[in-house]
């Protein structure tokens, strides 16, 4: 077995800097979803244990440190420790800090300290600490001060930092500040994988990927790896010809379908109010087949429409709601409504609505439209933000809350009726905020 059975081309070139050259500080590896940035870190990862053993050696140290770093407990446990484990076959036996230790023979043993990036409090785990090195996860979900406590607390001369990330928005501080390296320092190096950089990746995989990923942001990130905002249309992948039809073809199409109904409400006042109608059938198909939209109107008027839609699909159909206005979700439930919380992840929610757009699995039926279309072509990125422009978004909100907490309900294996089982669910994920009478 050679090493160029072991990795891939662009792990290789990795482990050359990790192997040959001992002038950097920071090494980030940066690029698209599933591109083989991991795998070669844990390698990495390993090799900078050992290295970090030799110099605590070579100074006497008998107890060194090393930093693992990631955004919670779960994802080093999933991305880092587990990888390792299933590929060299190593178990690890943790203190009660979550503390572990790697020995290689002839060296001390370096104690793992492991911190979480994903907010202030990463802090507390390496204050005043003296660290041989560090390997952060997923650098880009990182507190900007934690990354920099951990960078500062790699202060003995020879310890490097090693951190793998997918992109984000372009301003972002980690390509800002580092990997465009704005000081030419040799010290930081970066390395750019794509999807395809992973030959080790099955080819239907990757087509799959490439032909379901939505155009523009999601796919210059997740296949190329690039660091951009999204530019233009949200939902760019949107063609009239395919994503609308008739009553009468919606009519055809389902002809021998069970349908399944369900509905999303977006809340607003002097803004418009939109409450949709939607239908899966057992194809994976999703049709947007009523949408009522409008202004001005009292929460009496949308509890009506609530009840005729009622009537028309079933008593028991959910409504899946914007949580900014929980009194109104409070007066939909008072009224025998099945007004549930709405997942409110938004750029996930609208992957996962672009991807339907994309691949001709969802479909807009024409004579039940008010503003959908008006809003599709008029829905754009922020740039700054990184998100949609808030304009023009009413009925796309709308839409996203239904048929993304439909799938994520899917997924997560609830059932669609029970207010406190979905609630708790999506609170407990942090994807909403416990209600107040949750308790
Ligand atoms: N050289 C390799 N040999 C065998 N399997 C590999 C190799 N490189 C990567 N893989 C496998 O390919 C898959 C993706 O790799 P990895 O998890 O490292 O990607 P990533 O770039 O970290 O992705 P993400 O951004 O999604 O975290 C994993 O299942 C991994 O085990
Ligand atoms: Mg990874």
């Amino acid at each position: 077995m050679t090493i160029d059975n072991l990795f891939t081309k662009k792990q290789q070139q990795v482990l050359n800097q990790e192997l040959n050259n001992r002038h950097w500080k920071l090494m980030i590896n940066y690029g698209a979803v599933r591109a083989g940035k991991t795998f070669v870190d844990n390698f990495v990862f390993l090799y900078e244990v050992k290295h970090a053993a030799e110099i605590a050696r070579s100074k006497k140290v008998k107890y060194p440190m090393y930093i693992l770093a990631g955004v919670s407990s779960k994802s080093i446990a999933n991305n880092i420790l587990n990888e390792i484990a299933n590929t060299f076959g190593l178990t690890f036996k943790f203190d009660k800090h979550n503390s572990f230790k790697i020995k290689f023979p002839g060296l001390p043993a370096v104690k793992i300290v492991q911190t979480f990036t994903g907010s202030i409090s990463g802090l507390g785990a390496i204050r005043g600490m003296t660290s041989f090195g560090a390997y952060i996860n997923e650098a880009s979900l990182a507190n900007k001060e934690v990354f920099e406590e951990i960078r500062s607390r790699c202060s003995t001369p020879g310890a490097r930092v090693v951190c793998d990330t997918n992109p984000d928005v372009p301003t972002h501080w980690l390509k800002t500040d580092y990997i465009d390296n704005p000081k030419h320092s040799s010290e930081i190096i970066s390395n750019h994988f794509t999807m395809d950089d992973n030959t080790v990746l099955d080819p239907e995989y990757v087509a799959g990927q490439k032909s379901t990923t939505p155009s523009g942001m999601f796919y210059d990130r997740k296949i190329l790896g690039l660091w951009v905002a999204g530019e233009g249309l949200v939902y760019q992948d949107f063609d009239k010809s395919k994503n609308l039809i008739t009553r009468a073809e919606f009519d055809k199409r389902t002809a021998d379908q069970t349908l399944n109904y369900y509905c999303g409400v977006d809340w607003g006042y002097e803004h418009d109010t939109s409450l949709v109608v939607l239908a899966d059938d057992n194809q994976g198909n999703t049709y947007l087949v009523e949408e009522h939209t409008g202004n001005l109107q009292q929460i009496d008027h949308w509890v009506s429409v609530a009840k005729q839609i009622q009537q028309d699909y079933g008593y028991n159909i959910p409504f899946y709601c914007d949580t900014a206005r929980v009194e109104h979700i409070d007066e939909f439930q008072a009224n025998h409504i099945n007004a549930l919380y709405a997942y409110k992840a938004v750029l996930k929610g609208i992957e996962i609505v672009a991807g339907k757009i994309k691949q001709r699995q969802f479909m807009a039926v024409q004579e039940g439209m008010q503003q959908f279309l008006n809003e599709v072509y008029q829905y754009v990125w922020n740039d700054k933000t990184g998100e949609p422009v808030k304009e023009h978004d009413h009925v796309m909100d709308a839409v996203r809350y239904a048929i993304a907490t439909k799938l994520w309900n899917q997924n997560n294996k609830q059932s669609d009726n029970s207010y406190n089982d979905q609630t708790k669910l999506l609170a407990d994920n942090g994807l909403i905020d416990y209600p107040d009478d949750f308790w």
